[in-house]
């Protein structure tokens, strides 16, 4: 696992303090967001400057070509879209997202590109996603540390790839009291997942977005 850290910025690491039950349901409508609340964590989402520069980040990692054809899962309301849709000439997107409000807001933010057919959005899991042509790179953004079994979404991903496709995965610790320490510890176990599952070139980035660094697990399919 090759690591790169730009070290700027960063707070000291400090441990998490329990929210309780008002932490549970925030933490819940970024998980799967859902009626009043879920339309404001959508809205959040879609404006907070961090959270939009992380999606930009992630996309100019994966240094794709000009026609890719990308996946991205957990879509939310589509920063990670319009982050590919301008910065990938002639890509054609697919958003997954298990959330309706979160499928319908990015669909109302991406209307002219569902239209003119370089996007497709996806209500469901990876598992229900109908198999069409394989994708040049699969990525997400702060939603992967939803899901429970990685094991099976990691090889779920291999069969989505093609060989060769880039896999980009970004982290950002959340929390009242979440810091660089907790997200240096997610990242580089997914980083060792990623390796025991086959991929190749696993490398990790780390950037500073606001007061918490964001963490981002590259790795190339076999
Ligand atoms: C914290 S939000 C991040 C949204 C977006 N990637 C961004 O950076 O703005 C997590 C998103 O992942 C979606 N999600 C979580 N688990 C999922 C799963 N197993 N399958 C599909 N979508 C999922 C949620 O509905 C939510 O929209």
């Amino acid at each position: 696992v090759i690591v790169s850290t730009v070290e700027e910025g960063f707070e000291p690491a400090c441990h998490r303090e329990t929210g309780g039950w008002l932490s549970d349901v925030i933490v819940g409508q970024f998980r799967r967001p859902h009626g009043m609340l879920g339309s404001l964590a959508g809205w959040i989402m879609a404006n907070r400057a961090s959270n939009i520069d992380r999606n930009h980040w992630t996309v100019e990692l994966m240094g794709l070509d000009a026609g890719a054809r990308i996946l991205e899962i957990g879509c939310g309301p589509g920063i990670g879209i319009e982050a590919v849709l301008s910065g990938v000439p002639d890509c054609r997107v697919t958003g997954l997202d298990h959330s309706a409000l979160m499928i319908s807001q990015a669909a109302a933010r991406h209307a002219h590109a569902l239209k003119s057919d370089r996007l497709e959005l996806w209500q469901g899991d990876l598992v229900g996603l109908p198999e069409a042509e394989r994708f040049d790179a699969v990525f997400s953004s702060n939603v992967l540390q939803f899901i429970r079994n990685r094991s099976a979404l990691l090889e779920e991903v291999q069969s989505r790839l093609k060989p060769g496709g880039c896999f980009a995965t970004t982290f950002r610790p959340r929390g009242s009291c979440a810091g660089a320490e907790e997200g240096r510890a997610w990242i580089s176990s997914f980083a060792e997942d990623l390796c025991v599952a086959g991929f190749f070139e696993v490398q990790i980035r780390e950037r500073p977005f606001g007061s918490v660094p964001a963490f981002c697990a590259l790795a190339q399919n076999p």
